[in-house]
């Protein structure tokens, strides 16, 4: 019998996975609450007869739901919180023991852990799943990483790992593991890509203020870093080649008319961006190159306040730009520095994860992961991906994974090789006054991360005094450590 599945939701996303299922003859319906979107979906389907054979588009659920024989599994495309919840208890009363249920939005993952209990009360399984490469990898292969219940996930293997990007021959779809791991494996994606978004345009601004670069080579860079060398076949540095240089049909620059301003879809509190900066601060780990990404556009968002700021805080608009010298030798700085600035971000975003599966004994399994994001996804980046391939290759499956993914030695290697040129590029940005948030946050990262001096010794004597909060001793040649509750009436009487 031929395959079939439901596709609830037929925005960009849901749409064109409709078609790529169709394209591997898996037969397609496909439910929207918004009749446009099913409108759209014939109109589209008019002009193909194949794609008209395998998919059909409903505008009432009860037909939808009516469509099936036997299990079902039904793939959600909606966005995230209420939506979802409304669309599921709509379909409580068609639902039955055995079916399967794949949510292929962002979700924080407690919601998809609820939702994981309510479903399994009535037999449902219900998988967690990041789908990743935006809508032109949900028509020709995302990266996916399910989560859930690992029958349910058997059920419905099959189905994603035919329409899954691939790399060679591997499908770029694995289980990740129980509960909400697939959800928080697609969050912690995301912010990985933020900081990424962050350093490459960081990079861009460097390029053109800095280095005084023409657009056209400005295009040329990106796109010969993305031939070879460390940021080889990176899917972010690709498309800065294609954009850097793109013109509108008014002859002008696109990006030097874009407004500065990015929002976070309608409702600023929410999404995969401040769940992982939210994240990063539960599972106390340092994730300063993602945040920084983040804050950098949290504050891009409040362009009114920046217009009143600007107008006043005249010193930092108007200081001397320090000049500097040869742009040939600085480019390639430039690259070395991208390079650790991404790393950073995969870092602290796989330490996030490990944290993760350590807190709630998920037993994530990191060269996994890395599996899934080698084709189809945003953070795509074949060097990186290969260095932390690597670097976790001892993992064995059903272990959790190292606490601090940076102690490996084949990962200190790349910082050894690349953080000169950081720094290097951190300074120069400094003296020009160039925006590098997420650079500097990485630099300093690995400053602090790699130091047996933090000023924390004197933060820890700041709050004794105050707090009485104690401290342990070091030796004076800084080796051993002399646990204790030490304590200083530091207010002399
Ligand atoms: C992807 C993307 C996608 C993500 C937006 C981010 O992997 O295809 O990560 O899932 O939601 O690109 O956009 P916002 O940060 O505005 O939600």
């Amino acid at each position: 019998e031929m395959d079939h599945i439901g596709i609830i939701g037929a925005g960009s996303m849901g749409l064109n996975m409709s078609l790529l299922f169709a394209d591997h003859d898996i037969r397609v319906s496909v439910f929207d609450v918004s009749g446009k979107n099913i409108d759209q979906l014939h109109d589209l389907l008019e002009s193909d007869e194949k794609q008209r054979k395998f998919v059909t588009g409903y505008k009432e659920l009860k037909d939808f739901m009516n469509s099936f024989k036997g299990e079902k599994t039904l793939l959600l495309s909606l966005t995230h919180g209420k939506p979802v919840d409304e669309v599921l208890s709509k379909l409580r009363e068609y639902l039955k023991k055995g079916d399967t249920i794949i949510d292929g939005g962002n979700e924080w993952y407690l919601e998809t852990e609820r939702r994981q209990k309510e479903m399994k009360d009535i037999g449902v399984g219900y998988i967690g799943t990041g789908v990743s490469g935006g809508y032109q990898s949900a028509r020709r292969g995302p990266s996916l990483s399910p989560g859930g219940d690992r029958v349910a996930y058997d059920k419905v293997k099959h189905l994603l790992e035919k329409i899954a990007a691939r790399d060679g021959d591997a499908p770029c779809v694995d289980y990740v593991g129980v509960g909400g791991s697939g959800h928080y494996v697609k969050m912690v994606h995301n912010g990985i890509e933020q900081g990424m978004l962050s350093i490459t345009s960081e990079a861009h601004e460097i390029m053109k203020s800095v280095l005084g670069f023409s657009h056209e080579r400005i295009a040329r860079t990106f796109t010969e870093w993305n031939s070879h060398g460390p940021l080889r076949n990176n899917f972010l540095v690709r498309i800065c080649g294609e954009i850097a240089a793109r013109k509108d049909d008014k002859d002008k620059f696109i990006v030097d008319v874009i407004e500065d301003r990015v929002v976070q879809d309608s409702d600023a509190s929410e999404g995969t961006g401040v769940w992982t900066v939210k994240e990063a601060g539960e599972r106390h780990v340092p994730c300063p190159t993602i945040t920084s990404a983040h804050f950098l556009r949290t504050a891009s968002a409040h362009r009114d306040d920046r217009e009143k700021i600007h107008e006043q805080w005249k010193k930092i608009r108007d200081e001397p730009k320090q000049t500097i010298e040869a742009p040939e030798r600085i480019v390639e700085l430039l690259e070395s520095a991208v390079h650790a600035g991404f790393l950073a971000s995969f870092i602290q975003g796989m330490n996030l994860v490990a944290q993760a599966s350590i807190d709630f004994g998920w037993k994530l399994h990191l060269p996994t992961i890395l599996k899934v994001w080698r084709n189809g996804c945003i953070i795509e980046a074949e060097y990186i991906n290969q260095v932390l391939s690597e670097a976790f290759a001892d993992q064995s499956k059903g272990s959790e994974p190292l606490r601090h993914v940076a102690t490996s030695p084949r990962i200190a290697q790349e910082i050894n090789d690349s953080y000169s040129a950081l720094r290097r590029i951190v300074l120069i940005a400094l003296h020009q006054d160039a925006h590098v948030p997420a650079l500097s946050a990485s630099l300093e990262y690995f400053k602090y991360e790699a130091s047996l001096h933090l000023p924390t010794a004197f933060m820890e004597a700041q709050l004794d005094y105050f707090g009485g909060h104690s401290y342990d001793l070091v030796s004076e040649d800084n080796l051993k450590i002399e646990k204790g509750h030490h304590h200083t009436e530091w207010k002399k009487p």
